[in-house]
């Protein structure tokens, strides 16, 4: 059994009241779903908010491994709705952090909520828990991405990053390579389309949600550009590399046809469905693809699915939409030790390298990218490191939640209609009342 990293200090515990009602009063849309179990009447009980991520094993059965490693806390898993529905589990958790009465004791955060929860003094500053010896085991742009206005706020879970799934049977026959610019991909998707050899040239994420500002993000900074400068003010939305970005996304569904009407409708899920099943050459999505690609109970491409960084323009760079969630800690919870050990096991090494072999999340420290189990079991992961460390960040702002709503909606409307750069002049407009 799984011993936590370091022992949970045993004074300045505090006991609480079984939580018969407090972890299972949250909003409605928060469901418990652990198992009622015995409760030892001397372990601390925390509550855990997460966004749900699936694959060989749940997240509540590996918090059970950590109720069952120890007998000073247990943890109960509150389940949050999937990370492709960003937006309701950032209202999920926004409404409970908002009433500062401590529960969830501990929440997961996608990297686009770190500014605004810290700046809303929703999430604890971990830097006293966590010191330069142990961020430095770690990344460090993530733990970059987990600091605002100098303190840590958030401990890295799994870094992810967009990428490129190609066919490499389809792509052998047709005799082409791996695609390195936006217009190879066109080449090779519609030649393979016109032989017949696959239905979709390309899969990509449309749907007015989230996901569709990483697809952005992606196809715009590999034109050059950015949604935001670096002072997080400047707003470069409507220029060039932008249009370019984005008019290369209304392409592929009504020039190029590479990609069918459905993906303005498609988050990640319903967009890997017809490329596993086999009917797509390329696939844009998350890490967690290559697991269910290899498992033949839900795959019939299984051995014939590689894994590349995404096309770039001519002279531009390929870029990945940086990704990935975080534990943070509520900075009003009444059990911080407890809360502590939690993370602090749940971010172990031996963990990371459980979530990366069990439910296909990418570690977030350099020693567990190293590891054989992971090299053998993921090995796409070990290949493109860099991908995942370099990746592009969404702009980072407290404001975030309103900048990404400002984006959805006026990319959606430049995919329909088509007048891009009036569309991006309309959101340049919005985000500088937003962000200026
Ligand atoms: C993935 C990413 C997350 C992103 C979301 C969008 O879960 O890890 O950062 O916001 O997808 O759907």
């Amino acid at each position: 059994m799984t011993k936590p990293e370091k022992p949970l200090a045993a004074a300045g515990l505090g006991r609480r009241e079984a939580m018969t009602t407090a972890g299972l009063a949250l909003g409605a849309s928060l469901l418990p779903l652990a198992p009622r179990r015995a409760r030892a009447a001397d372990r601390t009980q925390i509550t855990f908010a997460s966004a749900n991520f699936y694959g060989r094993e749940t997240i509540a059965q590996v918090v059970d491994v950590y109720n069952q490693s120890q007998s000073k806390v247990q943890v109960t898993f509150v389940q949050l709705p999937p990370p492709s529905s960003s937006t309701e589990v950032h209202q999920a958790l926004v409404q409970q952090l908002a009433r500062r009465n401590g529960t969830p004791d501990v929440f997961t955060q996608d990297v686009i909520w770190i500014a605004e929860f810290a700046s809303a003094g929703w999430a604890l500053p971990l830097d006293q828990y966590f010191g330069k010896s142990v961020q430095d085991q770690y990344f460090p742009g993530l733990i970059s991405a987990c600091t605002f206005q100098g303190k840590l706020t958030a401990l890295p879970w799994h870094v992810d990053s967009g990428m490129l799934y190609y066919r490499k049977d389809l792509l052998a026959q047709a005799g082409a390579q791996v695609p390195t610019t936006w217009q190879d991909l066109t080449d090779t998707a519609q030649k393979i389309q016109k032989s017949g050899g696959a239905k979709f040239g390309y899969l990509w994420q449309g749907k007015q949600a989230e996901v569709l500002v990483c697809d952005m993000v992606e196809v715009v900074a590999s034109a050059g550009g950015a949604i935001l400068g670096p002072d997080s003010k400047t707003v470069l939305v409507a220029e060039p590399p932008a249009v370019k970005g984005v008019q290369f996304l209304y392409d592929t569904i009504h020039t190029s046809k590479i990609s069918p009407h459905d993906v303005l409708s498609w988050d990640e899920e319903p967009s890997r469905g017809p490329f596993t099943s086999g009917e797509a050459v390329f696939l844009r999505n998350w890490s967690y693809v290559y697991k269910i690609a290899q498992d033949p109970a839900s795959s019939s491409v299984v051995d014939k699915v590689g894994v590349a960084p995404l096309p770039h323009f001519p002279g531009g760079k390929s870029a990945a939409c940086l990704g990935g969630y975080q534990y943070g800690v509520n900075a009003h919870t009444q059990n911080r030790e407890a809360a502590i050990d939690f993370i602090t096991w749940m971010s172990s090494p031996a963990t990371q390298l459980r979530f990366a072999t069990g439910l296909g999340l990418a570690p977030t420290r350099p020693s567990v990218f190293d590891q054989p189990e992971l090299i053998q079991k993921q090995p796409f992961m070990h290949t493109l490191r860099d991908v995942f460390v370099g990746a592009t960040p969404r702009p980072v702002t407290p404001k975030y939640p309103q900048v990404t709503l400002a984006l959805q909606s006026s990319v959606s409307r430049a995919l329909v209609n088509g007048n891009v750069q009036d569309e991006l002049d309309r959101a340049k407009k919005r985000l500088t009342d937003i962000v200026g």
